[in-house]
């Protein structure tokens, strides 16, 4: 049984909004009812002003797949366009006073829907639009896309696979895309590192390289006597003294400037390049 909060069962035994806007200015569907969690939004605007005069879904889903939807019509009911494609998965979570890890797929459902009806307003017709259709499906249990995955760790700061099956579904079939999520995730984290660091100032760039240095490397060298020295950083090249017993030992040397380079590069950057002196 799932640890649901009074709002999420409220919303579960009387959800608002159910049905299907007749002649509607945007729809949204998502999911699949083959995966067994589907929902369609429809919604009406008032053009002028941009703002949703009405909402309504359908949804083939568990409790919190029907609460997350009934949480959403009444959130954007009365909010425009713009105010309205603001909402994250989490908001919604958090209007029903959170949902369990395991459930948080249903908020992302809901959000991915929204997402789709504004879209599908924007493009000026009233017809299905399913999101992350044309993007490279990783889940074949769930049909869930690449782009939907990396969407879902962004907002979501998710670190590992079982947390990105939480909030997509992905991964909880048969489990053979679990590799490649995996794989995503370090990915997604190394790009966003990356982006990080390149807009750090040249400062910022010594402090995290030299808190790197004296916590995870130097401390693994000092027992065979060694140590290293920030000398310089330019750009992506980080010039490093080799000191100690790394010193004068040109053999190991390059090994070694290699197992440092791969260090920093899987903690700060994937792009830096060592020199060493
Ligand atoms: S392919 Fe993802 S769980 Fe089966």
């Amino acid at each position: 049984m799932w640890n649901y909060t009074e709002k999420v069962f409220e919303h579960f035994k009387n959800p608002r909004n159910v049905g299907e806007i007749e002649n509607p200015d945007g729809v949204g569907e998502v999911g699949s009812i083959i995966c067994g969690d589907a929902l369609k939004l429809t919604i009406k605007v008032d053009r002028p002003t941009e703002k949703i005069t009405d909402a309504k879904f359908k949804t083939f889903g568990c409790a919190s797949a029907i609460a997350s939807s009934s949480a959403l019509t009444e959130m954007i009911k009365g909010l425009t366009l713009a105010e309205a494609s603001k909402i994250t998965n989490q908001q919604i979570a958090d209007f029903l006073g959170g949902l369990p890890g395991e459930k948080m797929h249903c908020s992302v459902m809901g959000m991915e829907a929204l997402e789709a009806a504004i879209k599908n307003y924007r493009g000026g017709k009233a017809e299905k639009v399913i999101m992350g259709v044309g993007e490279r499906v990783v889940c074949k249990c769930f049909s869930v896309t690449e782009f939907v995955i990396r969407k879902a760790i962004k907002l979501n700061n998710l670190h590992t696979v079982e947390e990105v099956t939480n909030f997509t579904k992905a991964g909880g079939g048969c489990g053979q895309c679990k590799g490649e999520i995996e794989k995503i995730i370090k990915d997604y984290w190394a790009e966003a590192e990356h982006k990080t660091f390149a807009k750090m100032t040249v400062v910022e760039k010594i402090k995290m390289l030299e808190k790197v240095l004296s916590e995870e490397v130097n401390p693994k060298l000092k027992a065979d006597g060694g140590w290293i020295e920030l000398v310089d950083i330019e750009g992506s090249t980080v010039k490093l003294r080799f000191l100690g017993m790394c010193h004068g030992c040109p053999s190991s040397g390059a090994t070694l400037k290699n197992v440092v380079e791969k260090e920093l590069r899987e903690k700060i950057d994937p792009t830096l390049v060592i020199e060493a002196e």
